[in-house]
């Protein structure tokens, strides 16, 4: 099982989409195993984009992330990290495709809704980042028996 670190980014939040995305992920099959409303610091903003520091939209994407509360999640599923990802679309909203969250809920290129971590090296980062001890719970849910097959032990 992997878990992946999402935000919902200010936009997101602002436009009342919390409910919405949140559902698609839970519609697919993903277990919310972490939540936290936050308004992401100067400081954690410049750790979590780090690799992005030199990009020309480095300095508007920071002062997006911090200019209003986001709703982080941990997710976790069999292969979520790169569910999640085809589920966000692309980067930008404008060529992002219908059924995907960006493709579905924007138009714009620089607020686009929703993070996803890259990599399960990205997503063991960032759920540190955005997450401290006991805030990710390992908690059982009853429906994992219809949503994977458990049948040999493994789920499938
Ligand atoms: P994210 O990290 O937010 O999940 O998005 P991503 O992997 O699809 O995109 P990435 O290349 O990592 O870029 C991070 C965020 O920076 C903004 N961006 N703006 N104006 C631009 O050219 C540009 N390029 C990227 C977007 O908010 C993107 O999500
Ligand atoms: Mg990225």
């Amino acid at each position: 099982m992997e878990t992946t670190l999402i935000i919902l980014k200010p936009d997101a939040v602002q436009r009342g989409l919390m409910g919405r995305i949140i559902s698609r992920f839970e519609d697919k099959g993903l277990q919310v195993v972490g939540a936290k409303l936050m308004q992401i610091s100067q400081d954690l903003a410049a750790r979590h984009y780090e690799a992005h520091r030199e990009k020309p939209f480095y300095a508007g994407l920071v002062k997006f992330m911090t200019s209003s509360p986001v709703l982080v999640l941990a997710l976790r599923g069999k292969g979520a990290i790169a569910i999640s990802r085809k589920m966000m679309g692309a980067t930008f909203g404008s060529n992002a495709e219908p059924g995907t969250i960006r493709g579905d809920f924007g138009v714009s290129n620089s607020f686009n809704l929703i993070h996803g971590s890259d990599s399960p090296e990205a997503a063991q980062r960032e759920l540190e980042l955005f997450f401290g001890d006991g805030e990710v719970l390992n908690w059982d849910r009853s429906l994992d028996q219809w949503v994977y097959d458990l049948s040999g032990g493994q789920p499938e």
